[in-house]
């Protein structure tokens, strides 16, 4: 079984490129089908999550083709309006194709996802928006057969919580709905604004994505488009992570400095310079010895998010000092900290909050990773542990970060996968 070997205790120095948002490019993949014209996506990162999306295109029909970093697909031969269960399962976010399904194909059949890593991920959200577009859905035998009626109808819908995947799937079905969509309380995420962008550079009418409350006036038909992704912000919040805990230097290009606001000023409380030059490049200096008495509640956007909360709780382990983190997203994110206290950290959990108190030094040792955001922890704190840390569960990593040992042996890190 592949695995990461780290020596630790090497200073990161240099420049990161970074790659394009996991979190973007999957529901804009998704909505590339809603036209019958070709799209072009720039800046599609390399991960497994997208290459079991581009499966998921290719088994509906598109056409799909890489061009280097641009990802050219042509959705106008979509022939079915299903995804099998074993996509479903292989990537819980899958679920995004219902949205655009229903409105590209009028009908679609799924399987529920499962629960994944982070706990139960119901859909609830999801299903109760899409019903007030007029989307009709009976479930029997874990699948669940949708289909749209006399079409999908323009609504008032609010969300009881600022859901991520349910706000993109009600923008898929409502973009070519009939009549206005009004969403309240909206997920506000960059990853919604950059949908909302793309979908409105194919002849969309979206207002407000990136707000609150956000209006879609529907369309009768979408053309294609080009479009590049917005940089990935939980990868520039992971290697500043990985440079505040090696006393390092780096400088980040492509990144938009508004997307990490809730996260800079715990750099900088931990003691790091944090620099930005115009055109989304950030410089984080690191001190030789991190401070930390953060209080840190993960929320929706423009909050901390909660996918940063692992690799930072691994910056704060490493910290002089106390922190808490309440995790207030997911049920059980704390997957990580068994993996950390292996690594010497001393971190105590109760329910969805974890105290930690920052030690000397961690030391390597063997450890797994069970999620994603929980494998970045665990890389952070290899590259500051004392020693040797084998890291295995490798799959969970390589669906967020692309190439994540290559960029961190360019700034220095003694890292390779065996
Ligand atoms: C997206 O997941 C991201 N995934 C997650 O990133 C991210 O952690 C999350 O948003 C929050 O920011 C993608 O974009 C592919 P949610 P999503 O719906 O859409 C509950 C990563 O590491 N909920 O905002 O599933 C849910 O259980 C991944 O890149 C309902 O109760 O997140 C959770 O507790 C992990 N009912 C909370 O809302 C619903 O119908 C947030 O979920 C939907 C969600």
């Amino acid at each position: 079984m592949p695995k990461l070997v780290i020596e630790g205790g090497k200073s990161l120095k240099g420049e990161i490129k970074l790659q394009g948002a996991k979190n973007s490019v999957l529901p804009i993949l998704a909505a590339t089908i809603l036209s019958e014209e070709e799209s072009v996506i720039h800046g599609c990162p390399n991960l497994s999550d997208v290459a079991i999306t581009v499966e998921i295109l290719n088994f509906l029909g598109c056409k799909t083709k890489f061009e280097g970093e641009s990802l050219i697909i042509n959705p106008k031969n979509i022939n079915k309006n299903k995804i099998p269960e074993m996509y479903m399962r292989k990537m819980r976010s899958s679920i995004i194709f219902l949205g655009a399904l229903i409105s590209r194909m009028g009908c679609a059949e799924i399987s529920l996802p499962g629960g994944c890593e982070l706990g139960p991920r119901p859909l609830d959200l999801h299903f109760s928006g899409l019903r007030q577009l007029g989307m009709i859905s009976e479930e029997s035998h874990g699948k669940i057969k949708c289909n749209v009626g006399r079409g999908l109808v323009g609504n008032n819908i609010v969300l009881s919580f600022p859901s991520v995947g349910a706000t993109e799937n009600l923008i898929l079905s409502a973009v070519k709905a009939k009549g206005e969509t009004i969403i309240t309380n909206a997920a506000r995420e960059p990853e919604i604004q950059d949908l909302a962008n793309y979908l409105n550079k194919c002849g969309a009418k979206i207002r407000g994505a990136g707000e609150g409350t956000i209006k879609i006036e529907g369309v009768d038909r979408l053309q294609g488009a080009h479009y590049s992704i917005i940089p990935d912000r939980i990868a520039a919040i992971t290697y500043m992570a990985a440079t505040a805990v090696t006393s390092g230097d780096i400088l980040i290009n492509r990144v938009y400095p508004e997307h990490l606001s809730s996260v800079i000023p715990i750099f900088e409380e931990c003691g790091c310079i944090i620099e930005i030059f115009d055109k989304g490049k950030l410089r984080l200096i690191a001190p030789e010895r991190l401070l930390s008495n953060a209080v840190i509640r993960t929320m929706p956007y423009p909050g901390f998010p909660t996918d940063a909360q692992p690799p930072i709780m691994t910056m704060l382990c490493a910290a002089e000092g106390s922190s808490i983190i309440i995790e207030n997203i997911f049920e059980s994110r704390y997957k990580h900290v068994g993996e950390l206290l292996r690594l010497g950290a001393d971190i105590k959990v109760e329910g969805r909050t974890a105290i930690v108190n920052g030690v000397k030094r961690l030391s390597g040792a063997d450890v797994r990773a069970e999620d994603l955001r929980g494998a970045a922890a665990l890389v952070v704190a290899g590259l500051c542990a004392e020693g040797t840390t084998k890291i295995s569960g490798l799959r969970h990593i390589d669906r967020g970060y692309e190439d994540i040992e290559g960029n961190l042996c360019k700034i220095g890190a003694n890292i390779k996968r065996i």
